[in-house]
């Protein structure tokens, strides 16, 4: 498998903010013409949301998600210069330099779990077994994080993923959590085969691919985490799998 090398772009042109989104992302131009939406360095969230937009991101694409293409995108003084917005402009001035961006899906709609239809169970089993994986709390009905895009369902918005990362104290315990906030995952009532999604999922995250999403994080955003700690903690939560797969499987039992 080749190693996630993220593409690095110059930001052109601030196109509109996101106002939906809470950390005020935008949506800009780049040098290559494409749209991308910008998750500032500088947002109070503050870079560990990129790391875990970055290292969460490519994990469920390693696992066989759709989740659109992540670049770094470097934005300098010109961008947003005439921007009105003084809590934009602040915004841009606090992130000179790298930033996370991801491929733009024009036309996408949220995915609205209350609008019948169906969702291929291969892909929701996958998905709670990833977000069990990478502790994402945010793929709720009320906030799904889920974009329909050519009748396929694409996976965005990572950065609250990895919520340890804030804090390295007891790790050991924490890649063994069961994870209870499954339960509110909007992709569990499709979920049939958590279990074999699962396996399929751990066969593929072996040491040399998880380094390899890991050393790809820029080095400015690591802070006191180490891409060792990272990789460590992975591959103890891979050995402590059971437990949460046991979690999301109960959560469905008590669902349907
Ligand atoms: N790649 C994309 N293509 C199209 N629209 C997108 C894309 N990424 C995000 N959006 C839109 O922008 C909104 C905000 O993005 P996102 O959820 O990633 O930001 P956020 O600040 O983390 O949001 P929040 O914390 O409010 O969930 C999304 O709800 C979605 O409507
Ligand atoms: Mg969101």
């Amino acid at each position: 498998m080749s190693m996630p090398v993220p593409r690095t772009l110059q930001a052109t042109r601030y196109v509109t903010p996101l106002r939906e989104g809470g950390s005020l992302p935008a949506i800009v131009e780049a040098e290559d013409l494409g749209m991308y939406v910008l998750k500032f360095r500088g947002a109070g969230q503050g870079p560990l949301a990129l790391v875990a937009e970055w290292i969460a991101g490519e994990i469920g694409r390693a696992v066989g998600l759709p989740v659109p293409e992540i670049v770094l995108m470097e934005i300098d003084a010109a961008l947003g210069r005439n921007e009105p917005d003084q809590e934009i402009h602040d915004l841009l001035r606090a992130s000179i330099g790298l930033n996370l961006a991801i491929d733009y899906l024009p036309g996408s709609l949220m995915f609205d779990p209350a609008v019948p239809g169906q969702v291929p169970a291969d892909v929701a089993s996958l998905a709670v077994w990833f977000d069990a994986f990478v502790t994402n709390v945010d793929r709720t009905p009320r906030n799904p994080n889920l974009l329909c895009w050519h009748k396929r369902l694409y996976f965005i918005d990572h950065g609250a993923a990895l919520y340890w990362h804030h804090d390295w104290q007891d790790l050991e315990q924490k890649a063994r959590s069961r994870f209870a906030a499954i339960k509110h995952h909007v992709l569990l009532p499709w979920a049939t085969d958590i279990r074999e999604a699962g396996e399929a999922a751990r066969a593929k995250l072996r040491r040399d691919v998880l380094e390899g999403i890991v050393g790809a994080v820029p080095e400015g955003w690591l802070g006191a985490a180490t891409r060792e700690g990272y990789v460590d903690y992975f591959l103890r939560r891979l050995e402590a799998a059971d437990g949460f797969t046991e979690e999301a499987l109960s959560a469905r039992a008590q669902l349907v």
